[in-house]
């Protein structure tokens, strides 16, 4: 099967553990295999708050995150919303394909809404699923690697696809998602792990901040360390963390870490982060802030190439 691979992130921080496990590994993957397209997604980034903040700095960071796990530009194209106006635009159509009682039962958008800082919602955190479909849809991508928290927008734009294709004739193919090694990591407060929520481990954090925000974690006072993801969730989720650092089973570490205690685990949770870090952070050093940019500008060149003709097909199937 020949597959087109568009995943993307907000640039409102640095990226973090869950990010590489949830869908970064995924992608470094399949860059050799398909045409890959992955975006900063700009526009997305004032969905939960007023401004966009640091948008420049945060975009250079993001682009660093990306070389510093591997992806590689001669590969992949990396673009932004902003730069592309015919992926916007395809907004428009789409919205007309989904109904508000559809679009305000998206249990991730309640999630994010009950974690916004805003007095009030927005149309856009309502509608920003059906954005994230135009990004899907732009570039006629199939394969969407993601973290499960994004399970429901992709249900959004399997929608759309079917819905324009009946309406319109067939013009979009009906994408999947792909899941990482594992969906979902716990932030180490027991919530999502989330770059605005400060639970995070940054790719590109320092070793002692990496050690500062382990010893932090919470976890419960049994001194015998067990892989109960049921009942002990907080001390699984640290296990688990070290466990896809070492490429060792979750259970295994706990029996040798045994009547050690939270302290031990620890130790253990923290030297396995910052030693799989270690090449990435290394390699994060070896790129530049010219660099980048040179980068995204003939991503966004060739992102907008593809636009303008998907953008017309939809006119011409549409009628207009
Ligand atoms: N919403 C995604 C996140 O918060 C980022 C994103 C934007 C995305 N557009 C996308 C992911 C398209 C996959 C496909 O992580």
């Amino acid at each position: 099967m020949q597959h087109t691979v568009l995943t993307g992130d907000r640039p409102t921080g640095p990226l973090h553990l869950g990010h590489y496990f949830g869908s970064l590994a995924n992608r470094v993957r399949l860059q050799d295999r398909f045409p890959m397209y992955v975006l900063v997604a700009d526009y997305q980034v004032i969905t939960d708050r007023d401004l966009p903040g640091e948008i420049q700095r945060n975009i250079t960071e993001l682009l660093l995150d990306y070389l510093a796990v591997g992806l590689d530009p001669a590969k992949v194209t990396i673009f932004q919303h902003s730069a592309v106006p015919e992926l916007n635009q395809l907004m428009l159509p789409f919205l007309s394909l989904v109904t508000v009682s559809e679009l305000s039962r998206n249990p991730t958008v309640k999630d994010e809404i009950a974690h916004s800082s805003q007095k009030a919602v927005s149309g856009l955190m309502f509608t920003y699923p059906v954005h994230q479909a135009a990004d899907i849809l732009f570039c006629k991508g199939t394969l969407v690697p993601v973290g499960k928290d994004q399970l429901p927008h992709l249900e959004v734009t399997r929608t759309i696809a079917r819905r324009f294709n009946e309406r319109y004739g067939r013009v979009f193919p009906v994408p999947e998602a792909m899941l990482g090694e594992r969906p979902l990591l716990q932030g180490l407060d027991g919530g999502k792990m989330s770059k605005s929520r400060g639970n995070a481990i940054a790719l590109s954090a320092t070793e002692d901040e990496t050690a500062a925000l382990i010893r932090k974690a919470r976890t419960d006072s049994e001194r015998l360390i067990t892989y109960d993801e049921e009942n002990r969730p907080q001390v699984a989720n640290l296990l688990m963390i070290a466990s896809l650092c070492l490429g060792r089973p979750p259970a295994e570490l706990a029996a040798e870490i045994g009547y050690g205690g939270a302290a031990a685990l620890k130790r253990l949770t923290t030297d396995a982060v910052n030693d799989f870090l270690r090449p990435i952070r290394k390699r994060r050093n070896e790129h530049g802030e010219a660099e980048v940019r040179e980068i995204l500008a003939e991503g966004n060149r060739r992102a907008r190439e593809r636009a303008v003709v998907t953008l017309d097909e939809v006119r011409v199937a549409m009628g207009f």
